[in-house]
């Protein structure tokens, strides 16, 4: 058996448990673009996930000697609790993880995982329209094939670069083919997203995943037509608008009644985990929602690709590894 190096102590995470994976298939699906099946190494069955769900997967240690993970969609079938199935792009601006990845995550090779968490849920709809772009396909191939179960009139519009950066066609083939459109912008040029969102209405439900361009065109568009919903699940942070200022602020922690001077420049999170404060984290970019803490007083400064814009009205939560204060001082549920 080969386990993977170096697996330092996990973080734990309220509710969510940890896995020992074996890696029992691996094959390409795409160009760059590798399809893992994890299977519990005790032979036990995973917990129920819905889809939008997505894993941490423990890559080893960083460079600091802190636990590396990744957060990586679930694209099986919701119905098949046997085994875990993600998709992995090979970025050439890794960081470490999706390199990772493709060079140690081999067939027998046994991981530890986390999960599965839910932060991209389908609201119910009375049709949706499901955009992906890349590897983006990931968490909405589950989606798409829950809304043919239902019954709900569903359009998917899969973009990629070119044909051999669309992945799991085989997976999509399966899907009615009236519904399926496959764009590639070396043959078709850009897509038209305008046309295709100009007739939606309230009752329709737009979900997309693919790189941060797309989703914030979208985003934008949906904005100004104040009609239909919008839903993103992004790979990256959200970039900060230029000129955003980062203020210094006061964290208060509830519990402990410790206070905590956090600097321009510097997380929330980090200033904390300094302090010895038992936190949870996984990703330190705002993408995974582990960090989600409560806010008790305050105003936050949202920065984060998690929470909708009615959850970031609510300032009930923040999540303290990207997000800040507008008021000089927060206090935390911790
Ligand atoms: S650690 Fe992932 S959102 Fe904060």
């Amino acid at each position: 058996m080969t386990r993977l190096a170096e697996i330092p102590q996990l973080p734990a995470v309220d509710h969510e448990e940890i896995f020992d994976v074996r890696i029992s298939d691996r094959r390409f699906v795409g160009e760059d673009i590798v399809a893992l099946t994890l299977r519990r190494d005790d032979g036990e069955l995973f917990p129920a996930w819905e889809p939008g769900s997505h894993i941490d997967v423990f890559l080893g240690k960083d460079v600091n000697g802190d636990p590396l993970s990744r957060q990586y969609s679930l694209w099986g079938p919701v119905e098949d609790r046997t085994a875990w199935r993600i998709g992995v792009l090979k970025d050439p601006k890794s960081r470490g993880g999706s390199q990772r990845v493709h060079d140690q995550l081999l067939e027998g090779v046994v991981l530890q995982v986390r999960g599965a968490r839910n932060h991209f849920q389908m609201e119910p709809a009375e049709s949706y329209i499901f955009i992906a772009g890349g590897i983006g396909i990931t968490p909405i191939l589950p989606m798409v094939k829950q809304a043919e179960r239902q019954g709900v009139p569903w359009k998917l519009y899969y973009l990629a670069r070119n044909r051999e950066r669309l992945a799991l066609l085989e997976e999509i083939s399966k899907l009615p083919a009236q519904h399926v459109i496959l764009h590639c912008d070396d043959e078709q040029g850009m897509i038209d997203l305008a046309g295709i969102t100009s007739t939606l209405g309230t009752s329709e439900h737009v979900y997309a995943c693919g790189p941060g361009p797309l989703l914030d065109v979208l985003d934008t568009m949906s904005q100004e037509s104040g009609r239909w919903t919008f839903h993103c699940e992004r790979f990256a942070a959200a970039t900060v608008a230029p000129g955003r200022t980062e203020l210094p602020f006061e964290v208060l922690l509830a519990k402990s009644g410790t206070n905590h001077q956090i600097p321009a420049g510097v997380s929330c999170l980090k200033v904390l985990r300094e302090s010895g404060v038992n936190v949870d984290w996984s990703c330190s970019e705002g993408v995974c929602g582990t960090c989600e803490t409560e806010v008790l007083e305050g105003e936050p400064d949202h920065r984060d690709s998690v929470l909708t814009a009615e959850e970031r009205a609510a300032n009930e939560t923040m999540m303290i590894c990207v997000s800040r204060a507008h008021s000089p001082k927060i206090v935390l549920n911790l």
